[in-house]
């Protein structure tokens, strides 16, 4: 090495080290000591973090109610958008619903299979719902979104990708609602058919797509406009599908450092979609297959960020929980034999981010395939729909689990579960459920044939019902905050402080330890998986009474985007496990300084 060669070498590693040290000092620097205007002190040790105050008791067990009689399309796929429609969708396959194209649109020509002659399909297969007037709108697709998969983008775009047929490489984009807002569909956008795939958020706010029938890949959602590139080769997929697949739908969940857990049939890894490397494997979930057709359900538990261990990247905990499914052969004997095995009765939990992670296995009250594993305000997780025997798959399950369960993933093993009451539907293959920002449920769908029945011991659902959960007791209205939304701040900025206005009607002292403020990503939802859903539960400060019954908080937006991906989020206020009417209504968006400046110059394919 020549003298000159030496010094080059000395200086680079000292560059080296002192940027090392920045991103350590960056990640490891205890929280900025921003004046904070109102509290002064936001503590910065915060010893009564994570202790709260118990919940308000209810014996409140739930009520269900139907909002819509007949809403036209059987509801297979949705989406809560930021402007309080549900986008629903199923399949043009079945080229018949309840709903038609209003006077004035078009129908969609197509060639029937077996008389091979053209026809026209006159009926709507997506349709957007009003939350607040339970009125619907019909929506046109064209190519078959049948068992796709979807996410909303940052702006509030909902993207859809795959499908079957037509349908399989095609993305579909839907925003604002407009009287004549609809679909935009890209049809050869993707590098592989895509049907059961699932699509993840990144922390960048991109998707990569993963899976598929006999898709043994990943890819990138493209901008709109523009094709995929390349399909990433994933053995994972390959190896974990079995005689009946099981594996189809992965449960996916970003993770703090931006890798992507995956979730197959009975195995999980976590991937790089930088890099595309697997980082690591996680222990076997033994017991039987949960992806579909056995169709367990997954969440991640809500991510404590008032925790006061949660003060770095790599002290944040993330725990993910997965319930149900059936054993391997149990599509196989459905659809061959009309026997229906029973569903699987365990929940099992693993902390990913543990160094050494374990799965931990409880009972459920009853059995379940093919429920929704939904995070609501206040922390606990309502697993709802299904059946109790069989399996996903036209007429291949029997007895519908009609009583939702809720679980409270901070109680000892043993009490965690609380059975609610049932429906009177039945909500089986192909049927949702979305959380609401008014905290209710909303329910619907169900069809397990492949057209629509009216008449049949499970016709084909178009009814709609709102479920209210226990927080949603009359008797505990008094304790229920109200934002205040006009003074309240809405936009939140990575590991910015922010405040928030309340109200309560009972008054009276209420300190943080009565507060949670949290946030919750409303997901797409499918055969029994709501991908992109979490909910946070942010780091507030002290609450102070402003007049008689007004409060204030103070509270930090996550400091990382691989906790909460960019987009739009519903805001609560939860005093003592009473959840306040979730905020955003357009308005409450977590974003990224790039993020804004995007939005800004309009570059995006978003715009
Ligand atoms: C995992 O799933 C595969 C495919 O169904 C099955 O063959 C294998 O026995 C399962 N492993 C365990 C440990 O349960």
């Amino acid at each position: 090495m020549s003298p000159l060669q030496k010094v080059l070498l000395i200086l680079t590693l000292l560059f080296l080290v002192s940027v090392d040290a920045k991103r350590k000092r960056y990640i490891k620097s205890p929280r900025v000591a921003v004046p904070f205007p109102i509290f002064g002190a936001f503590d910065q040790k915060n010893p009564f973090l994570g202790i709260k105050n118990t919940d308000f008791e209810t014996d409140f067990k739930g009520e269900w109610e139907v909002i819509n009689p007949d809403s036209g399309v059987s509801a297979m796929q949705i989406t809560l958008m930021p402007t309080n429609k549900i986008i629903v969708y199923d399949a043009t396959v079945y080229r018949t619903s309840r709903l038609r194209y209003p006077e004035g649109v078009p129908c969609v020509p197509y060639i029937d299979p077996n008389s091979k002659q053209q026809l026209e399909d006159c009926f709507a297969h997506a349709m957007e719902y009003d939350i607040e007037t339970n009125q619907v709108r019909p929506l046109k697709v064209t190519v078959d979104p049948w068992c796709s998969s979807g996410g909303l983008a940052p702006d509030g775009t909902l993207i859809s990708s795959g499908g079957w047929n037509d349908g399989s490489k095609s993305l579909r984009y839907i925003r604002d609602s407009c009287p004549d807002c609809d679909f935009r569909e890209s049809i050869d956008a993707l590098q592989e058919p895509r049907w059961y795939g699932t699509q993840q958020i990144l922390a960048n706010g991109e998707f990569i797509m993963i899976g598929g029938r006999r898709a043994f890949s990943y890819e990138f959602i493209p901008k709109e406009g523009q094709k995929s590139t390349k399909a990433y080769f994933f053995p994972f997929l390959y190896e974990t599908s079995d005689l009946d697949e099981n594996n189809l739908y992965p449960f996916t969940h970003l993770m703090p450092d931006e890798n992507v857990f995956v979730f197959a049939n009975n195995r999980s890894l976590l991937l790089n979609p930088n890099t595309n490397k697997i980082v690591r494997t996680f222990p076997v979930l033994t017991g039987g297959s949960r992806n579909y057709p056995a169709s367990g359900s997954s969440a991640l538990l809500p991510i404590r960020l008032d925790d006061d261990k949660a003060t770095s990247l790599e002290t944040i905990k993330v725990e993910v929980i997965i319930c149900g499914g059936n054993t391997p052969d149990a599509f196989i004997t459905a659809e061959g034999q009309k026997v229906y095995l029973p569903a699987l009765q365990d929940c099992a939990r693993m902390v990913i981010t543990d160094p050494k992670p374990v799965w931990d296995t409880e009972v459920m009250p009853s059995r379940r395939t093919m429920g929704d594993a939904l995070n609501l305000p206040d922390g606990q997780i309502l697993l709802i729909n299904g059946a109790k025997k069989g399996t996903a798959g036209w007429w291949d399950a029997e007895e519908p689990n009609l009583e939702p369960a809720l679980y409270n993933p901070d109680k000892p093993k043993g009490q965690r579960f609380k059975v609610l009451n049932p429906s009177g539907i039945a909500r089986m293959y192909h049927s949702t459920s979305a959380l609401l920002p008014s905290g209710k449920i909303w329910v619907a769908g169900s069809n397990t044939h492949n057209t629509y029945r009216d008449v049949d011991k499970f016709p084909t659902e178009t009814r709609v019902e709102a479920f209210y959960p226990p927080y949603l007791d009359p008797n505990l209205n008094n304790y229920r905050p109200q934002i205040l939304q006009d003074s309240s701040d809405k936009n939140l900025r990575y590991k910015a402080r922010f405040e928030i206005h309340f109200s309560v009607p009972s008054g009276g002292q209420i300190t943080k330890n009565d507060i949670k403020i949290t946030i919750y990503a409303p997901p797409f939802t499918t055969h029994g998986f709501s991908m992109n859903q979490r909910l946070v539960v942010l780091n507030s400060g002290n609450v102070a009474q402003a007049i008689k019954g007004i409060y204030k908080v103070g509270s930090m937006a996550p400091r990382f985007p691989g906790v909460a991906p960019p987009g739009y989020y519903i805001l609560f206020v939860v005093h003592r496990g009473v959840p306040s009417q979730g905020m955003w209504d357009k308005n409450v968006v977590l974003v990224t300084p790039l993020f804004i400046m995007e939005m800004l110059s309009c570059s995006t394919s978003y715009c």
